[in-house]
């Protein structure tokens, strides 16, 4: 199987980002397309942030970190023309399906043989890959976790039509780009989000019902069973609005209301309070 040596990022947001810098950090060269010229910006200031924050922590030489650096096109722009010239296609965007099957469908237009792979944590993948037509068997889902450069996880998502070439080239590059790929299913939230989000949302309810204030539910959680943050933590770092649209596809996908969202994650989302993305969730936030 030929070595992946070049993908293209559609998205340069914070997953779209994340993905850029750890590819070029392992040595593939990467476009990161966006079509807002400010998201553009805003992912290469990150990502010379990170890059020096690991220096100056010693996990990297300055020589490897400009590498990286000069491995990472910056393009704010809409064309997929590049696309053509890359081995390899992610795509980043909103989590909208409509928005995503518009995009497929012009991947697949653009592409000859490019694996084309959606970073979607919820959206279904057979249903993205019908956009693309004659190119579903080359869609496929690599779902990447937050933040990017620490989590390990890939969870890798077959549609109906996705080849094994397909599978394996995906697997290839999560290996190549130091992660682990997992395989699962293409059902309602895949593994992740399917274990994850009810966890997060029972949570809501034991904060609804009195069973325990914010801060000692992640207590519990963070030193009872070793999770890195507390769920409602999590919530606000993940974001609120993306916990209920999670919860909705649950309980639509799986045709099942005990996956409905929590009456106050709703309500918080209608307040405004998104968590970190709006400096307020469940918690607040300084600037
Ligand atoms: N980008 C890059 N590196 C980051 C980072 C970021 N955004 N945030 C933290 N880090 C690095 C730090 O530099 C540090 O690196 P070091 O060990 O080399 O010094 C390391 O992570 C630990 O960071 P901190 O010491 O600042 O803070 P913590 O020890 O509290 O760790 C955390 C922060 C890694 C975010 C940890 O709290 C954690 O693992 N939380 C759980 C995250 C999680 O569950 N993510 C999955 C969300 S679900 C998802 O993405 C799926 C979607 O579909 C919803």
């Amino acid at each position: 199987m030929a070595e992946i040596r070049s993908i293209v990022v559609i998205g340069a947001g914070q997953m779209g980002g994340g993905i850029a810098q750890v590819a070029a950090t392992a040595g593939i060269a990467v476009k990161v397309l966006d079509a807002f010229p400010g998201a553009i910006d805003k992912c290469r200031g990150l990502h010379d942030k990170l890059l020096a924050r690991a220096v100056e922590k010693g996990k990297m030489t300055q020589g490897d970190a400009d590498a990286a650096k000069g491995r990472i096109g910056y393009l704010p722009i809409a064309s997929l023309d590049v696309v053509s010239e890359s081995d390899f296609v992610i795509e980043a965007i909103v989590e909208d399906a409509k928005v995503k099957r518009d995009l497929f469908a012009q991947l697949a237009n653009a592409t000859r043989a490019q694996i084309l792979a959606t970073n979607t944590s919820s959206i279904s993948i057979t249903e993205i890959a019908a956009a693309a037509g004659d190119a579903a068997d080359r869609v496929i889902g690599m779902h990447f976790f937050n933040p990017v450069p620490v989590m390990k996880l890939v969870e890798v998502i077959k549609g109906l039509a996705t080849s094994e070439k397909t599978t394996l080239r995906t697997i290839a590059l999560a290996t190549a780009m130091g992660k682990t790929p997992v395989p699962a299913n293409d059902r309602p939230g895949f593994v992740s989000n399917r274990v994850l989000m009810p966890l997060i949302n029972e949570a809501f309810y034991a904060w609804m019902e009195g069973v325990a204030e914010p801060a000692h539910i992640d207590e519990i959680m963070k030193l009872g069973c070793n999770h890195p943050m507390g769920p409602l933590r999590l919530a606000d770092f993940i974001g609120l609005d993306t916990c209920v649209h999670i919860m909705d596809v649950l309980a639509d996908g799986l045709n099942n209301d005990r996956y409905r969202a929590c009456p106050l994650l709703k309500q918080l989302v209608a307040a405004g309070r998104l968590g970190d993305k709006t400096g307020r969730g469940v918690f607040e936030y300084g600037k």
